[in-house]
């Protein structure tokens, strides 16, 4: 189903001093929706690959990616950054560049009035120039540039990149229904917005979308059976929905009936009557289908097709009755100050676009007059309204950490963004490379916050009891992407347009720095892994590995136990055990590791192969502290470790559980399974896929399919 995992290095740091920015200005009453959305235009800027134009406000970026596509004959240059990383997801880029011109088309009056149309249609156009260069065939989209493994590997700006750089493409033989399906939405969407200012722009875009949509249409199948790699970070759980959005933005940008008509002859078919959901992101559009349908309806424009229609926003107000907790029990989770919590990854994605399509919403329906029946009791326009504005104004700072979720705006926000570019001193400040490596040792681990401020980034967001950790190495809280910030814009501009267009006007105050006190430790031992140092004898390249293990813990941990396979080159700094077999210990003089204290071990790994790592907490004292160490390892850090197996580093594959822990531990277990599983279809050798031939490597999908 849908998941998302992202992975870096294994860093487990703690973030002694957490910065806490007050800003100069003092607090007004209510928000300034008009400054979240000057700043959330911003982000799209921070995230621009390619050749930055002499407009750019965000000076700490450069130009960087200016050779993607290049070695496979295509011009592939420009478009966005997905997160903190620098690869180019096709989907979750053009479902962005869908809600940006979503909110552009649906809210031109305010964002005009808020002078921001320019900006926003900049920030569409720098999407979709790069979607149609992307799309230099009928029947061709190179669908990513950059792969996430190998991205992930390193810890540099963009500027500075040296990873690879190959592009993925779909075709007739390898097709993907959703990424073409929601990249026809975005340019007919993108159409749409365009469309009172530059007509012969707007007829450009038209064109592809068409295409677009006719190859999702007759190549049917799921984008990342096409590019494996994709699989890992954005797996897609259908291509029906994308089908369906793409005719229903078709049938927006053109009035075409054929398109309505599609979308009306397989709406049971595809599910698009079928599915009631509860959540609306860059993998299900369900819910905005059934919302830009319901608009169809509203405006009584249904002819013969009324009937489905109606069933098409039955659906719809599901979704809706569901987020306002009417729905009959089958509601939305929320977090006990308020926000909508779908998952822990990138929590608010889900809940800046259910507020932002929830507020078009309402406007479809107060434009109709019309109400919502749910369940447990009506539903008017305003209740929508008050939804969205209530997500909108966690994110901003109503929510029990006092925190803004938007970096930049208001007193206190996150400073530890999970952002490279961000967290490394601007190429236009030090004017020397940040290497791979370097990255991590110099800029990710360090306890002080980012050196430039990512404005208008929404971050990961707070975990399901409203916790947040400022934590870069906490990704899931603190990374943001193309996808959460979309929405904001037609979100913002809806609030500030309910307030009145004045008092919006934008001033970057210069933030002054506080401590807070330190935080406590939250794992009770910590690894930090790194390469430092790497040569190469004859055919081998050989890697020096360094690992810090810190003990953080308040507790005693009797025996702590490193299992090491596959190991081929000397270690230090372990002692090893004399009855078990690759079973390595604390050294001799070094018993116990005092809190605070760490200790390091080295070895020296050559070749292609991996290092395997179990760990082993073993003769644990008391319960409580050994179900901190499983927690310690099977939590995120896990998946960082393991996510470095195909790097030559450690993965912590199993960990000591009792019985009674297991079942608690399973789930979030099974995930560092899979994720481990998914990573070698990426990356290795895949005997399901390709009977254990061992051809397909991440790099040579292109070389293999153009
Ligand atoms: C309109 O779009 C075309 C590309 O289709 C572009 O060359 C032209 O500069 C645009 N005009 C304006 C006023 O932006
Ligand atoms: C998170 O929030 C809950 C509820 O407010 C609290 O009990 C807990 O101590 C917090 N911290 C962590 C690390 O979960
Ligand atoms: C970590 O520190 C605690 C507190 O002093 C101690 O009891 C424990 O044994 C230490 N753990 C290790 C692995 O040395």
């Amino acid at each position: 189903m849908m998941r998302k995992m992202k992975s870096t290095i294994p860093c487990v740091f703690l973030a002694l001093l957490v910065g806490m920015l007050l800003a100069t200005t003092t607090a007004t009453t209510g928000f300034n929706y008009g400054d979240a959305l000057d700043k959330s235009l911003l982000f799209f800027e921070a995230q621009r690959s390619g050749k930055l134009p002499s407009t750019q406000q965000v000076t700490w970026r450069g130009d960087s990616g200016l050779q993607d596509g290049y070695s496979q004959g295509v011009d592939l240059v420009g478009g966005y950054y997905d997160a903190g990383d620098h690869v180019k997801f096709g989907l979750p880029m053009a479902f962005s560049l869908t809600m940006l011109s979503w909110g552009a088309i649906e809210l031109r009056k305010e964002i005009t009035e808020l002078n921001q149309m320019g900006n926003t249609l900049w920030a569409i156009r720098w999407g979709t120039d790069y979607l149609m260069k992307a799309h230099p065939q009928p029947n061709v989209l190179w669908g990513q540039v950059g792969d996430g493994a190998s991205d992930h590997y390193c810890w540099e700006r963009a500027e500075d990149m040296t990873t690879s750089r190959s592009a993925y493409k779909l075709d007739a033989n390898h097709p993907g229904s959703d990424l073409a399906g929601e990249t026809a939405a975005a340019l007919a969407a993108a159409a749409i917005a365009f469309k009172p200012y530059n007509s012969s722009y707007s007829n450009l875009l038209l064109v592809h979308a068409k295409q677009l949509f006719s190859f999702a249409d007759t190549f049917r199948g799921l984008y990342d059976d096409s590019i494996s790699c994709a699989k890992q970070f954005y797996t897609s759980s259908g291509y029906l929905d994308e089908l369906l959005w793409a005719a229903a933005w078709l049938y927006q940008a053109t009035n075409d009936e054929y398109y309505l008509k599609y979308a009306v002859d397989n709406a049971a078919g595809f599910g698009g009557t079928g599915w009631s959901v509860r959540e609306f992101s860059w993998d299900n559009k369900y819910a905005g289908v059934q919302i830009l349908l319901s608009k169809v309806l509203l405006e009584g424009k249904g002819g013969a097709y009324t009937n489905t229609l109606k069933q098409y926003q039955a659906k719809a107000d599901y979704f809706a009755c569901a987020c306002l907790k009417k729905n009959g029990g089958y509601n939305v989770f929320t977090t006990p100050g308020g926000l909508l919590y779908v998952r822990e990854w990138n929590n608010m994605q889900y809940a800046s676009s259910a507020a932002f399509i929830l507020a078009v919403y309402s406007d479809y329906l107060s434009a109709a007059n019309a109400k919502i029946t749910c369940p447990d009791g009506l539903i008017q326009p305003q209740d929508l309204l008050n939804f969205a504005k209530s997500q909108a104004d966690y994110i901003l700072g109503k929510n029990p950490k006092s925190m803004s979720y938007l970096v930049g705006y208001g007193p206190q926000y996150p400073t530890h963004v999970h952002h490279r570019g961000a967290s490394i001193a601007s190429i236009q400040v030090l004017h020397s490379t940040v290497g791979c490596v370097q990255g991590f040792d110099t800029w990710y681990y360090r306890p002080e916050g980012n050196p430039n401020v990512i404005y208008g980034a929404l971050v990961g967001g707070p975990d399901k009891n409203d916790n947040f950790s400022d934590d870069r190495s906490d990704y899931e809280e603190t990374e943001p992407t193309l996808s959460g910030s979309a929405p904001l814009i037609g979100l913002f501009s809806k609030l500030q347009g309910l307030n009145g267009i004045s008092g919006n006007s934008y001033h970057a105050s210069q933030p002054v720095v506080h401590q807070k006190p330190p935080t406590p430790p939250t794992a009770p031992v910590e690894f930090l892994h790194s390469i430092t140092g790497t040569w190469s004898v004859a055919q081998t390249t050989y890697y020096r590995h360094k690992v810090i293990i810190k003990n953080t813990s308040q507790k005693p941990i009797t025996e702590l136990k490193l299992v090491i396979e596959k190991l081929s080159g000397p270690l230090w700094g372990l002692s090893s055990t004399n009855n078990v077999k690759n079973i390595y210990e604390l050294p001799q003089w070094q018993k116990v590791l005092n809190p605070g204290s760490d200790c390091i071990f080295v070895y020296i790994q050559g070749g292609p192969q991996a290092v395997t790592t179990k760990t082993h907490a073993g003769g644990v004292d008391s319960g409580s502290s050994e179900r901190e160490m499983v927690g310690a390892f099977w939590g995120t850090r896990v998946m960082e470790i393991v996510k470095k197996h195909d790097s030559g580093g450690l993965v912590w594959k199993r960990i000591k559980l009792t019985p009674t822990r297991k079942a608690n531990a399973k789930k979030r277990l099974l995930r560092v399974w899979q994720n481990e599983a998914v990573l070698r279809a990426c990356s290795e050798p895949t005997p399901s896929k390709t009977s254990g031939t061992g051809t397909d490597v991440a790099g040579e999908q292109d070389s293999k399919s153009s």
